[in-house]
């Protein structure tokens, strides 16, 4: 059945899952055509310009949640900034027209441009602070990590709950010094952990497949931004995820106060995204989840997941672009 009402359920779905896609190919051909040059700047730019200019073109009244960052330090695709056609249903939306900058920059793995979409005040509006999150994939019990557990805790839980010796388990964990002590007592557990450079927005999306990527939790601190949109991803693909903000400056304490988040609150994945929750990347460098984008000489390729929550679907899209005039606009 199609609805000819574009504010209802139906037709939201029908239209909007795919034209997501469209936003993050877009973003994802523009930042590609800067891999490795070392310019995060010019990456990120073009991956937002692009991100921007097909995000106005949807039929939508949307409100950027999560974003570049406030309205006087990003030009573009800021907090607060009204996105869509403002003809269609009122959304709201997190976005990282290019998660990963350095990634991209130096052409390694796993740099993805990625958007979330729920319905009004269904996403948590965090401050761009960090986070401390913890997250596992699907088919084990609820409860199996908590972020008020030690991580030798939450490490023998999932190997018990996955039944298999510590030794089995594999922890995704951002490479930085502020995570030394986490490291060393992950090691000691005799759990392996895949040490990653930056994306974890990649890294938390990993454990929803362990057998593929090798990994079964993510643990740590990353940005908070991050942590609402990998939160929004697991909502749809299913796992359980944490978050609790790290407050480190003053003014981030305003804003959190400002948008209503709670600095001692340890967040749900539910309460991070909640009611119905649309999520799209696409692969910007090659990753375990998504290939990047690759340059033919009379196409592009792009791979886009797009996925929604209440109907739990899953699209995985490889797509040939001929018409490339169309990602050629900057
Ligand atoms: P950018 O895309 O903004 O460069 O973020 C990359 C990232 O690695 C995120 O995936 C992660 O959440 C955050 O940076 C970690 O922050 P920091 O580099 O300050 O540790």
């Amino acid at each position: 059945m199609v609805s000819k009402d574009a504010k209802s359920p139906v037709s939201l779905d029908r239209i909007l899952t795919l034209e997501l896609v469209r936003v993050t190919e877009r973003a994802a051909v523009s930042a590609a055509r800067l891999r490795g040059r070392g310019d995060e700047k010019a990456a990120d730019q073009a991956a937002v310009d692009a991100m921007r200019r097909e995000l106005n073109q949807l039929p939508i009244d949307g409100t950027v949640v999560i974003g570049e960052g406030e309205r006087d330090e990003a030009p573009m695709l800021f907090i607060g900034e009204k996105v869509g056609t403002k003809i269609g249903p009122k959304v709201d939306i997190a976005l990282d027209p290019l998660e990963g900058t350095t990634i991209c920059a130096k052409n390694l793995s796993n740099s993805l441009a990625v958007i979330a979409m729920a319905e009004e005040g269904g996403l948590l509006n965090a401050p761009d602070s960090y986070m401390e999150k913890i997250a596992i994939g699907p088919g084990y019990p609820a409860g199996t990590v908590n972020l008020d557990a030690t991580p030798t805790e939450n490490i023998n839980a999932v190997a018990k709950a996955k039944g298999v010796p510590v030794n089995e388990i594999t922890a995704c964990i951002l490479d930085r010094p502020r995570h030394a002590r986490l490291i060393e007592e992950v090691r000691a557990t005799g759990a392996a952990i895949r040490l990653i450079g930056d994306g974890d927005v990649a890294g938390v999306i990993h454990t929803t497949n362990p057998d593929e990527t090798g990994i079964d939790i993510y643990m740590g601190i990353g940005g908070a931004p991050e942590g609402v949109l990998a939160a929004a991803a697991l909502r749809c693909i299913g796992g359980q995820m944490q978050g609790r903000l790290v407050i480190t400056r003053e003014e981030q304490k305003e804003r959190a106060v400002k948008m209503g988040a709670d600095e001692n609150r340890v967040y749900t994945m539910e309460e991070m995204a909640s009611g119905d929750v649309y999520f799209a990347a696409t692969g910007v460098t090659d990753g375990n989840f998504l290939q990047g984008v690759k340059f033919g000489k009379n196409s592009i390729e792009t791979h886009t997941c797009v996925m929604r929550s209440s109907t739990g679907t899953v699209r995985w899209i490889k797509a040939t672009h001929t018409q490339m005039d169309k990602f050629y606009l900057d």
